[in-house]
């Protein structure tokens, strides 16, 4: 499918009424020389997820300090959480539009995030090959058309179009993709998920990978750079926000459905990751939902 530039500019992440808490924030920047867009980015402390972006016309240019880094069409940027960035259009070039996602990832993708090239903390790939450039276009469009739709699932589509963005991107990091997750690792996550409102009893899990509990706790920490509580933690609050968006179930039992069975201590966990209570999220969600008005981006506006 070829991007349409004018239906990319339909999609108003900046316009919704969302804040940088979101999960998954994505659009098309257009930039040309003197345009209202035409000015440097700058977060001195970086964001408090990632970002990926990826060039399509002209050239930009990113700086920390005295050092810079410069990209043209087809490079994709990753910028990690607290790294501090400034950037924007190349002085010498007329244009710099890119296709962006701001994104707090699942715990698991933490490890297809290690890119081999990384300047200035920002992680720097070139694609070379055109069917890899195409698909990789095809793959933020994706994100972003699911990202700005709404539809029942559309955020989980837009974060699954970004897991296979994701891994596309790791594919492309001969050095980093060698490493692949402990067998035994993967199989305790499986476990994990396929029992999530079960109780977490280490030493069950540890036996049935043949580790001392001592041992898995290590290597799980050392795979996935989370304890074995944490990564459950946020893969159950993750399940729950799933459930609040696509289902009527009350608050109390998709607690319970994802193994919490003190709602308030679900309040407590669910605000902690998302930064407001459920009952919140569920009413900002529906009303953004009901909100068709706030869809469309007027050029120009950010
Ligand atoms: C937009 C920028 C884009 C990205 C997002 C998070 O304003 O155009 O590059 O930084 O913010």
């Amino acid at each position: 499918m070829e991007l349409d530039i004018n239906e990319l500019l339909n999609f108003s992440p900046l316009i919704k009424t969302f804040t940088f808490n979101a999960w998954i924030v994505s659009g098309f920047t257009p930039i040309s020389r003197g345009s209202s867009l035409d000015y440097y980015i700058n977060r001195p402390n970086g964001m408090k997820g990632y970002i990926i972006n990826l060039t399509l016309r002209g050239q930009g240019r990113a700086k920390v300090g005295e050092n810079t880094l410069q990209y043209e069409e087809n490079d994709l940027l990753l910028f990690p959480p607290g790294v501090p960035h400034q950037y924007g259009r190349d002085e010498h070039s007329e244009y710099w539009d890119h296709l962006w996602i701001y994104f707090i990832p699942r715990p698991y993708w933490l490890d297809w995030l290690k890119w081999d090239k990384n300047i200035l903390g920002i992680g720097k790939t070139r694609v070379t090959e055109p069917v890899k450039q195409a698909h990789l276009r095809e793959l933020f469009y994706e994100v972003i058309r699911h990202n700005s739709d709404d539809a029942p699932l559309s955020e989980a589509l837009a974060m699954n179009a970004l897991e296979r963005l994701i891994l596309a991107c790791f594919q492309l990091q001969p050095v980093s993709n060698h490493h692949a997750h402990d067998p035994r690792i993967n199989a305790v996550c499986d476990y994990l998920n396929d029992h999530i409102d079960e109780e977490l009893k280490v030493e069950k899990l540890a036996s049935m990978v043949f580790l001392s509990p001592s041992r898995l706790a290590h290597l799980f920490k050392k795979d996935l750079g989370v304890t074995i509580y944490a990564w459950r933690e946020q893969q159950r609050i993750n399940r729950a926000r799933l459930l609040i968006q696509s289902t009527l179930l009350p608050i109390f039992k998709i607690a319970q459905s994802v193994g919490y069975s003190d709602p308030v201590y679900f309040t407590k966990i669910f605000r902690k990751h998302n930064g407001i209570p459920p009952a919140e999220y569920k009413k900002r969600y529906e009303k953004m939902n009901n909100l068709p008005g706030n869809q469309t981006l007027k050029p120009g506006k950010r």
